[in-house]
């Protein structure tokens, strides 16, 4: 695999197309076993997880559902910054199993802001599934059930993941160059 420019910056190859789909359907079967019997939904956050989505849907095998809705972060004036919902959750929630799908959680302000939200309309449970997990950036309280891999505090882009709205897609991951 050879590098990949996307504007101004040179990505070098991270994690192969093989070992992400090796990974998600570890991530499936394991979720297949958990959730038998229990109709969860898949509640995909746009637009950065569309293909970790995809790919991992393709692979549940127990009644499931899939729905999707789209978090804004908008930095103000203030330095905290603000999580708004672009489309909203149109299904109904309440009583029912929960499995946010990420696509990578840095800080965590974006679910962190979205979660009190999601449990005023009373599921019965929530998880939290991430292809990456920058563990060191964790800055709020987000606890992660499920994560694909966990990875340095670098930039990274491909599968989903964008710098300023391209390099989403590519079948592999890449990280910044130093
Ligand atoms: P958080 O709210 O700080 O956890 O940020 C989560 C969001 O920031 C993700 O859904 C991505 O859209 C974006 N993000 C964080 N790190 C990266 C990265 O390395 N590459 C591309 N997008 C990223
Ligand atoms: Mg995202």
């Amino acid at each position: 695999m050879s590098n990949i420019k996307v504007l101004d910056k040179e990505f070098e190859p991270y994690l192969s197309e093989e070992l992400i789909q090796q990974k998600i359907s570890e991530l499936a079967s394991q979720l297949n076993k958990e959730y038998a019997g229990k109709r969860p939904i898949f509640l995909s956050i746009l637009n950065g997880s569309f293909l970790f989505t995809a790919d991992l849907f393709k692979q549940i095998t127990i009644e499931a559902e899939v729905c999707f809705i789209k978090l804004a972060s908008y930095k103000g004036t203030t330095s905290s910054g603000n999580v708004i919902t672009a489309i909203g959750l149109d299904a109904n929630v309440n009583g029912r199993d929960i499995i946010i799908v990420e696509d990578i959680i840095d800080t965590g302000k974006t679910l962190h802001h979205f979660l009190p939200q999601l449990e005023s309309s009373n599921p019965a449970s929530i998880k939290i599934a991430v292809l990456l997990n920058k563990t060191e950036a964790l800055a709020y309280p987000v606890k992660i059930d499920y994560a694909c891999f966990d990875i340095p505090n670098k930039f990274v882009v491909g599968y989903g993941l964008d710098y300023d709205g391209l390099g989403r897609n590519t079948k592999a991951i890449y990280q910044l160059k130093a």
